[in-house]
């Protein structure tokens, strides 16, 4: 695009955004409720870049605090949580990999098309002591861009007891609850070929992921699958998950940034729901890279709660190794997924917001050299994959 068309289109959409968004509310001015249209979503973002949050995030001044003091956004891409909103992050990204449907694969996937709907780092087998089996963990073709997210949700919901409560059904399918589905990714895995007869009803509190999963996987040909907004999410100021209590055979939570730095009074909210849906021996099934001490102090809080822990699986050891193996898909993906905002040519901004959008998008995906990647090497974070029992 020229310089002349590059600076109207910053001019206008810089405009319409300032109106919209004043710049210091970029990070947390965004609806979770709403799916941002391009144009919008190109305003978002050139508001974004001219803003001084990107100063803020380069130069790391003291109102962005970082996780642990001893990792830097500038290097790792290190944001504490709390400090934004992590559910405009979630609607700004939601709406950038639906303006970029057309991807392609780099390393061992290359030149293979796909669509980003996996937002998720995922686990890979890998032999040793202390591994899980490695039959455990459903493997893909590594020609595959999305093989290491489609790993962790198959191996999930296939644990032992899964299996086994599943074999005791028989013919009548399987009622599967999804807690922060994101685009339906996995939901439409499971109910295509891990768990085809299932019907499976995903939820998420981000309009655009749920608008994808209705477009692109709860089609026709995909009866078994529901996916469905819960406004503000599940457990927020009380809020339910839409299902009668003792109905459902399987909760499943995948890689939601749920109990991310403890369990908290939310997490409790969302594990008395996830128990109330559950039928009595239904299993829910929990699977994320969080702090080591969060899943000790699970071990304490959930079986307070009724759970019983039935199978645990540490996949830390996997989950590293994935996002090693999936390093060049992932940065040919941050270009592609950067490359359509014209404000990424604007000189001096545009390569200051690259880095930071790129230093956001790795650090979402724990690639190799973020603080959430370090965490994972050092033992400070786990992945583990778990199944909890209800008995009621
Ligand atoms: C890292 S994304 C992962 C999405 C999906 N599980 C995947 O692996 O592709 C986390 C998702 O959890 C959703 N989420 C977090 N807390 C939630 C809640 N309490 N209720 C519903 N959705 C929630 C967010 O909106 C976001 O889409
Ligand atoms: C999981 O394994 C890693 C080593 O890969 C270890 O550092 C961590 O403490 C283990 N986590 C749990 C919860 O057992």
């Amino acid at each position: 695009m020229g310089l002349l068309k590059t600076l109207g289109v910053l001019t206008l959409v810089g405009g319409v955004l300032i109106a919209v968004f004043p710049p210091p509310d970029v990070l947390s001015g965004l609806s979770s409720n709403h799916d941002h249209s391009p144009l919008e979503v190109q305003a978002i973002m050139t508001g974004f870049c001219l803003s001084p949050v990107i100063g803020m995030l380069l130069d790391e001044r003291p109102e962005i605090e970082t996780t642990g003091g001893e990792f830097k956004f500038e290097e790792d891409g290190d944001i504490e949580n709390e400090d934004y909103a992590q559910a405009s992050i979630y609607a700004i990204l939601y709406a950038m990999y639906k303006n970029t449907p057309n991807l392609v694969g780099a390393g061992t996937s290359a030149g293979v098309p796909y669509q980003f709907t996996f937002n998720t780092w995922g686990i890979t087998p890998v032999d040793g002591p202390g591994q899980p089996p490695r039959e455990s963990v459903y493997a893909f073709p590594d020609t595959d861009p999305q093989r290491h997210g489609k790993q962790a949700y198959a191996s999930l919901v296939t644990q032992p007891p899964a299996m086994e409560y599943k074999k005791k059904l028989g013919d009548t399918p399987l009622e599967i609850v999804e807690i922060g589905c994101g685009t339906g990714a996995g939901a439409n895995l499971i109910t295509r070929e891990v768990h085809p007869t299932a019907k499976y009803l995903a939820l998420d509190m981000q309009q655009a992921a749920i608008n994808t999963c209705k477009q692109n996987h709860a089609t026709e040909d995909n009866p078994g699958l529901t996916c469905q907004l819960v406004p503000n999410g599940v457990g927020n100021g009380g809020n339910r998950a839409p299902r009668a209590d003792s109905s459902v055979d399987f909760v499943v939570i995948s890689e939601t940034h749920i109990a991310d730095i403890q369990i908290g009074d939310l997490e409790k909210e969302i594990f008395s729901e996830i128990r109330r849906i559950l039928k009595p021996g239904g299993l829910f099934l929990w699977g994320n890279a969080i702090p080591t001490r969060v899943w000790e102090q699970a071990d304490v809080e959930l079986p307070a709660l009724g759970f019983e822990l039935v199978n645990s699986y540490n996949h830390t050891k996997g989950a590293v190794v994935a996002r090693d193996e999936d390093y060049e898909r992932v940065e040919a993906c941050m270009d592609q997924l950067l490359a359509p905002y014209p404000v990424m040519q604007v000189p001096y901004f545009g390569p200051r917001c690259h880095k930071v959008g790129e230093r956001l998008i790795a650090n979402f995906y724990r690639h190799p050299g973020t603080a959430l990647y370090l965490k994972m090497v050092t033992g400070y974070d786990s992945y583990m994959h778990q199944a909890w029992r209800n008995n009621k």
